[in-house]
């Protein structure tokens, strides 16, 4: 049996570091609290491969997944995450809600709230709803997507698979390929890389990179057979469709021809580079089937590491009310995610 065991003093500094009801955003947080998640989802991780999949970290606690938008990965994962901490979860989708009776997202938010919600998982499609819920209730608000704004555990996990593959993050050269203008997760990858130290490039269409991107520590390449050379993970975005208003490029066969990742364009780059891509993948436009499912693909590592860096989120969301001087009845943090297997 392999115990997780957070050491006493790493809760004390995990409580001088995180202060955080919310997660909004990679931008707000600082390196030490990016190191924080990613060492914490690390010490989660292995719970996943356990035949008991269940710490009980956040016993008692209840998550409430509030999706806007359709999701696979992002709702699953942390439907998954919250009940191998042990937390009661509850999913609620607008279809089928009173949000199509006109209810307002506020409302909906206290009305969850009432029956004593701790944390609140929200996907949405206006960017900044995550913050502006933030400011209506006193529940946690964690941003599972907000419009083209950020998908902060999206970009977390990202970081936490690069620094897995490649050992580091500082000085790893990273290229995100694509609609980088649509993407929220490509400007959640952006906050957290440039922090953490790594070389960031975007590669895309002009009319999908938005202006002044540089000023965000990036640079900025629009020939993707050149730009593949030398970089030690290309992660590639996803067309959003759904988002575009108007004719970014002339078709999708062009666009697959000019910043697809193909096995022969494969070829340009490093023996030893790293695919990766959010998911959901269009196959045959942003990468060839033979590339999302070749040896160089992290796409479903990726969506493993996802669990770890959800568990990871909600735990330090949701615990750093539970002051022990105030919430007696909590067993520490180091009792909270031993084993039990
Ligand atoms: N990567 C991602 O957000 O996928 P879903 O839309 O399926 O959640």
């Amino acid at each position: 049996m392999t115990e997780i065991r957070i050491q006493k003093t790493e809760d004390r500094e995990r409580k001088k570091t995180w202060v955080r009801k919310d997660l909004l955003s990679v931008e707000e947080l600082s390196k030490e609290e990016i190191k924080l998640v990613l060492d914490t989802a690390e010490s989660f991780k292995e719970v996943s491969s356990r035949d008991v999949k269940k710490v009980p970290a956040l016993r008692g606690k209840t998550i409430a997944n509030l999706f806007f938008e359709p999701s696979t990965r992002t709702r699953t994962s942390f439907e998954l995450a919250a009940k191998r901490l042990s937390a009661d979860i509850i999913n609620f989708s607008a279809s089928g809600s009173s949000t199509s009776k006109g209810e307002s997202l506020s409302d909906t938010a206290k009305n969850i709230e009432a029956m004593h919600v701790d944390t609140i998982v929200m996907r949405h499609p206006s960017s900044g709803s995550a913050e502006v819920l933030s400011r209506c209730v006193k529940a946690g608000i964690v941003n599972a997507g907000d419009g083209i704004h950020e998908h902060p555990t999206q970009g977390l996990l990202d970081l936490f698979t690069i620094r897995e593959k490649k050992k580091n993050l500082e000085g790893i050269r990273v290229c995100l390929v694509g609609d980088i203008l649509h993407s929220r997760v490509a400007r959640s990858n952006i906050w957290g890389l440039v922090k953490m130290g790594a070389k960031v490039t975007v590669c895309g269409p002009p009319t999908l990179i938005p202006a002044k991107i540089e000023e965000l520590g990036v640079e900025v390449c629009y020939d993707l057979d050149k730009a593949v050379k030398d970089q030690d993970v290309l992660n590639i975005l996803r067309i959003q469709l759904e988002r575009q208003r108007g004719a970014f490029f002339p078709s999708i066969r062009e666009y697959a021809a000019e910043y697809g990742i193909s096995s022969e364009r494969l070829k340009k780059a490093k023996p030893d580079v790293v695919i990766m891509h959010p998911g959901p993948v269009n196959r045959g436009v942003e990468l060839s089937s033979a590339v999302a499912d070749g040896k160089h693909s992290v796409i479903l590592d990726q969506v493993t590491n996802g669990v770890a860096i959800r568990m990871a989120v909600l735990f330090l969301t949701t615990m750093v009310d539970s002051d022990p001087i105030r919430h007696p009845e909590q067993a520490s943090v180091s009792e909270r995610v031993e084993g039990s297997s």
